[in-house]
């Protein structure tokens, strides 16, 4: 494919008709941490916006990432702490979902968030916002999640700022999860069952188009309080989304029409055979029920560009993920709230059960460090790898992260990368890798590689850290003692052999 030279900078707005306006003041991007959200920064930093991005938590690769960048950190469900976010904003992008809750907990948390936002929004004077939401017809009997994206911007509606509403189906992109979804039925399955269901209508859009229409409506002051529907060219059942992917993906697949069509069910087993857990495939896959197709193309009105295709957008998520150059992925911003989770340094005692191991050698620790940082995703835990992944096999039929969520790009990792079962804790290169696990235990965990320099030789070393309060946490580890010691020391061997 032919891959422009702007594409070696990642950003996607150097072709929108509309031109950055520095006199719409202040920009907050809330959920700046999640996919979307953080595919936006990059581009308004790149046409010299003020930008102030809200965070549930910080992160040291935040100040490299969006240089110049206020970060704020907040709570949306803790009213007192959005005043201090909100002052001083002119504009707001309200990106803010809590679809990872899962389908019981989310709309209850998304309708509260945007009630404290629409308050403190209104005290402070707040101009204008813009809302990604989802598309859905309001008079048909929508899913809870379409219903849930509604409400929210009836809420924010409701305060004084002109809200500009974006609606949009499915995203299609790298990182996103209905392109995986997508990629790993495709990959894995040789047939396709095809419900009732299945023939529902779609107008997915890519995820560069999004961003567009993200910063195009910002910068055209007329979209203020309209509400757009923004979607690619094409309108696409679930079945021709599925086997124009399996034509790029250039394999050969048969689909049977077949009455059962339990949507739960479905999105039970989609949950096991590709990397989304369930709570996200399940409020996904509640949406099928429903077309989510756009009602009207008024937006082309005033954000004239040439969408790109459903066909395409595979063919350029493909691309990125071969180049190692995926931005954001649904996976991090999972699991929910992960960036409070209980870090290893804030442990009130050492935890209860430590297993180290070890070895002395005399390659360099930058490139000891290297090896450590490509373990997981497609590369495997370079030892035992089938432990590794019957574990997570085991974890995903629980409903948890299991292995297959992989990595985001196969070299090199930033604090708070995904890596499998793991999330990354701290690093300091050429001397620290801290991950922390995200897969269902009755304890908490985490495991550490450390590279200490003896001059001559250095000192590679893996620990695990497992600390619980109960009887089966307790049996859990004593089970699983005899396995490290098999897993961790070939680990170290080969992480020692793949250093140059
Ligand atoms: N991705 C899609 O395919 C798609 C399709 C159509 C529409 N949309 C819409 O696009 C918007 C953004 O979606 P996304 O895919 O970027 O979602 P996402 O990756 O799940 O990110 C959601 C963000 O919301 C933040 N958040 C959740 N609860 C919060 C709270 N209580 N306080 C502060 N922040 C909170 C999360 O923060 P943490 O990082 O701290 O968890 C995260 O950064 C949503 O309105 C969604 O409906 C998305």
């Amino acid at each position: 494919m032919d891959v422009k030279p702007w594409e070696d900078t990642g950003l996607l707005c150097h072709d929108l008709p509309s031109h950055p306006d520095l006199s719409v003041g202040r920009v907050l991007v809330t959920g700046a941490g999640g996919y979307i959200g953080g595919r936006l920064v990059p581009e308004l930093i790149a046409r010299g916006y003020r930008v102030r991005v809200m965070v549930r938590s910080t992160a040291p690769h935040y100040e490299e990432d969006w240089p110049g960048v206020e970060v704020a950190v907040a709570d949306a469900l803790d009213v007192d702490g959005l005043r201090p976010v909100l002052e001083g904003v002119d504009v707001a992008y309200y990106l803010i979902h809590s679809m990872l809750l899962g389908p019981e907990e989310f709309a209850a948390a998304d309708r509260q968030a945007a009630q404290n936002f629409r308050i403190v929004a209104d005290e402070v004077g707040l101009g204008r916002i813009i809302y990604l939401g989802g598309l859905g017809d309001v008079r048909a009997r929508l899913s809870e999640h379409l219903r849930s994206r509604i409400e929210v911007a009836e809420e924010l509606k409701r305060g004084s700022a002109a809200v500009t509403i974006l609606r949009a189906a499915a995203i299609i992109g790298s990182g996103s999860a209905s392109y995986e979804i997508l990629k790993h039925l495709v990959l894995r399955l040789p047939g396709y069952p095809v419900p009732a269901w299945a023939r529902n209508r779609c107008q997915p859009i890519s995820v560069r188009d999004v961003i567009k229409y993200l910063v195009g409506v910002l910068e055209n002051s007329e979209t203020a309080g309209k509400t757009f529907d923004i979607g690619g060219e094409e309108i696409l059942t679930y079945e021709e989304m599925i086997r124009i992917a399996t034509q790029v993906l250039q394999k050969h697949r048969f689909f049977v029409p077949i009455f059962f069509s339990n949507i739960h069910f479905y999105s039970y087993l989609v949950s096991l055979l590709t990397p989304v857990p369930g709570p996200i495939v399940m409020c996904l896959f509640a949406g099928l029920r429903n077309d989510v197709v756009c009602q009207d193309d008024s937006i082309k009105r005033y954000l004239p560009f040439t969408t790109v295709g459903y066909r395409e957008s595979i063919i350029r998520a493909l691309s990125r993920e071969e180049q190692d150059r995926v931005h954001t992925r649904w996976s991090d911003a999972y699991p929910p709230a992960h960036e409070l989770a209980m870090k290893l340094h804030e442990l009130d005692e050492e935890p209860g059960h430590i297993a180290r191991y070890a070895l002395e050698t005399k390659k360099l620790a930058s490139s000891l460090f290297r090896s450590i940082c490509r373990i997981g995703g497609k590369e495997g835990w370079f030892h035992g790898n089938w432990m590794w992944r019957l574990r997570g096999n085991f974890d995903r039929i629980l409903l948890g992260v299991g292995t297959s969520r992989g990595r985001r790009v196969v070299s090199g990792l930033k604090v708070n990368d995904v890596v499998d079962f793991w999330r990354v804790e701290d690093l300091r290169p050429d001397e620290r890798l801290l991950l922390r696990a995200e897969m269902k235990l009755p304890g908490k965990a985490w495991l550490e590689f450390t590279i200490q320099d003896g001059g001559t030789d250095r000192r590679l070393a893996v620990t695990a850290y497992y600390h619980t309060t109960n009887i089966f946490g307790h049996a859990y580890w004593y089970f699983f003692l005899p396995f490290h010691r098999f897993i961790f020391k070939g680990l170290l061997r080969q992480i020692e052999e793949r250093s140059a």
